[in-house]
């Protein structure tokens, strides 16, 4: 790396291995760890919950500076990700973030209720790096905001005196918008002149994604379709009109996969390691998930996987009634995943009436996710709405062609199995338009049928296990990104 490389803090309020609730936490491990490996200096800036301080034992004290919001001073600690040397700092004030439950949420479910002013101190301490109030010997030259939890770091440095860092703001999904009520700007310690249009004001209140958008120098999101998708009203979710307007500085950089952990030959998790070549381990690995599912043991019928958050977002009650109705059709189907209950349920009773075509865990198995990937035929995202999704990449890389709505990155990470493409070879899964129940079911019967023609199925896996969805690539794009900001 030339000395004229610049350091970067990336802000987060989640990152794999020290804390993941999804795919927002895979790409803050990993990214950061591509542009280190590249020889970039950076820093990953993450909330000090139970987990991250248990993971990082040996962090010393970085800096200090007093809550702006609550009693006594917040300590910024410095570590490194567990196995690695990857810098890390830990924004620690116990009384806000080193409690039981999840980052978001309380253990029932509910948002915490402060969560106003615990990523506002994230944002502000992200913000407070970067600023002249940093007197460390640390300080970067651009911030790395992700989501709106660190949707506010812009907007503290926009009003700051002195050292004002450029900020990027990448969007991993924009329904979240961190929406607070009008009450907060003085909590938050903002400038009443920041609460209008031309500002962070969203509709009569605050939202920290809304101030991230707008105050950014530059917004990235993290697929090109999805940044393109935003700036309509389909799926802008109401900031449509102010990323239309920006969209000089928006631009979507494909996520990548950490090859490493997602690596068939090598996976620790799987009964059968295998590759292209010896795609009868993947067989071996059907036959082992079937017998841990409690599913019928038949190599011929098709199983398909579906791995995700039970929400809207990823369409699971279009995959509810497609197993509904494929399941009568011979087709199997091993489900894993969590979220609203009554979605939960709703799979739970199916299994229960097809325990032997329909296998449903609910729950969050990292392991049992690696073993899904493997023992499966084909893999179900029939997401309304997918910034970039990490799951048909995995797919593609074991050999388990994904079924996709068309949207987002499902659009740009998958290579629909049109006659075109089947004959050039290329084509590693498959897209289908309308987001309806038909049609999600008649893609699952298009695959189906190429399942039963061995020649073109091996084709269609051996090319999907061949693609390189690795960090590399986007990483040199992120950084060309950075060496494009005045700093
Ligand atoms: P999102 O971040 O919108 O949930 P992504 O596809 O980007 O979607 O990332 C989801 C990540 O979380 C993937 O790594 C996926 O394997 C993982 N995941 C989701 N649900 C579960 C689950 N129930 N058990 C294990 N891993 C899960
Ligand atoms: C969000 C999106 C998902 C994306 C992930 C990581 O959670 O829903 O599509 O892959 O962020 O960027």
């Amino acid at each position: 790396m030339t000395p004229a490389s610049p350091k970067i803090l990336f802000a987060t309020s989640e990152a794999h291995p020290l804390i993941k609730t999804g795919g927002l936490a895979d790409v803050s491990g990993a990214l950061p760890a591509a542009l280190h490996a590249l020889g970039v200096d950076i820093k990953i800036l993450i909330p000090g919950y139970p987990a991250v301080l248990t993971q990082c034992p040996h962090a010393t004290l970085f800096a200090q500076l007093p809550n702006p919001f609550a009693p006594g001073r917040v300590e910024i600690l410095e570590s490194r990700m567990p196995e690695s040397t990857l810098p890390v700092l830990i924004v620690r004030y116990d009384a806000f973030f080193n409690r039981e439950g999840g980052p978001y949420q309380q253990v029932g479910g509910d948002d915490w209720l402060d969560n106003v002013l615990r990523f506002g101190l994230l944002s502000y301490v992200a913000a407070w790096l970067g600023s002249s109030g940093n007197a460390s010997a640390w300080q970067p030259d651009l911030i790395h905001c992700n989501d709106w939890q660190t949707g506010l770091a812009p907007a503290y440095l926009r009003f700051w005196p002195g050292r004002k860092p450029p900020v990027i703001m990448t969007i991993h999904n924009l329904a979240y918008q961190g929406v607070f009520g009008p009450e907060s700007i003085p909590l938050l310690q903002l400038p009443a002149e920041s609460f209008k249009m031309q500002g962070l004001e969203y509709y009569g209140n605050l939202s920290f994604l809304k101030a991230g958008v707008f105050y950014a120098d530059r917004i990235t999101t993290v697929s090109p379709t999805y940044a393109r998708e935003i700036q309509h009203e389909t799926l802008g979710f109401g900031m449509q009109g102010l990323l239309h307007e920006r969209r000089a500085v928006l631009s979507g950089i494909l996520n990548g996969i950490d090859m490493q952990e997602w690596d068939p030959q090598r996976d620790p998790h799987l009964p059968h390691r295998y590759s292209a070549k010896q795609l009868g381990n993947k067989a071996k690995n059907k036959a082992a998930l079937q017998q841990e599912l409690g599913l019928a043991l038949d190599a011929h019928a098709p199983l398909v996987a579906i791995i995700s958050r039970i929400t809207y977002q990823k369409g699971s009650y279009l995959a509810l009634g497609v197993m509904h109705d494929l399941a009568r059709e011979g087709v199997q189907f091993a489900l894993l995943g969590m979220g609203e209950t009554a979605i939960e349920l709703a799979f739970a009773n199916l299994a229960l009436e097809h325990p032997d075509r329909i296998s449903v865990t609910i729950g969050y198995a990292e392991d049992m996710s690696h073993r899904i990937e493997a023992g499966a035929d084909m893999f179900l995202m029939p997401s309304h709405y997918e910034p970039c999704g990490l799951n048909q990449m995995y797919s593609q890389r074991y050999g388990t062609p994904p079924i996709a709505h068309a949207t987002g990155g499902l659009v740009d990470t998958i290579v629909n199995a049109t006659p075109t493409h089947l004959a050039s070879g290329d084509a590693t899964g498959f897209l289908f338009r309308e987001m309806t129940r038909p049609a999600c079911n008649e893609a699952v019967r298009r695959a189906v049928r190429l399942y039963r023609d061995p020649q073109v199925w091996q084709q269609l896996q051996s090319a999907g296990m061949q693609r390189d969805f690795s960090w590399q690539n986007s990483a040199l794009e992120y950084l060309k990104l950075y060496r494009s900001l005045p700093i």
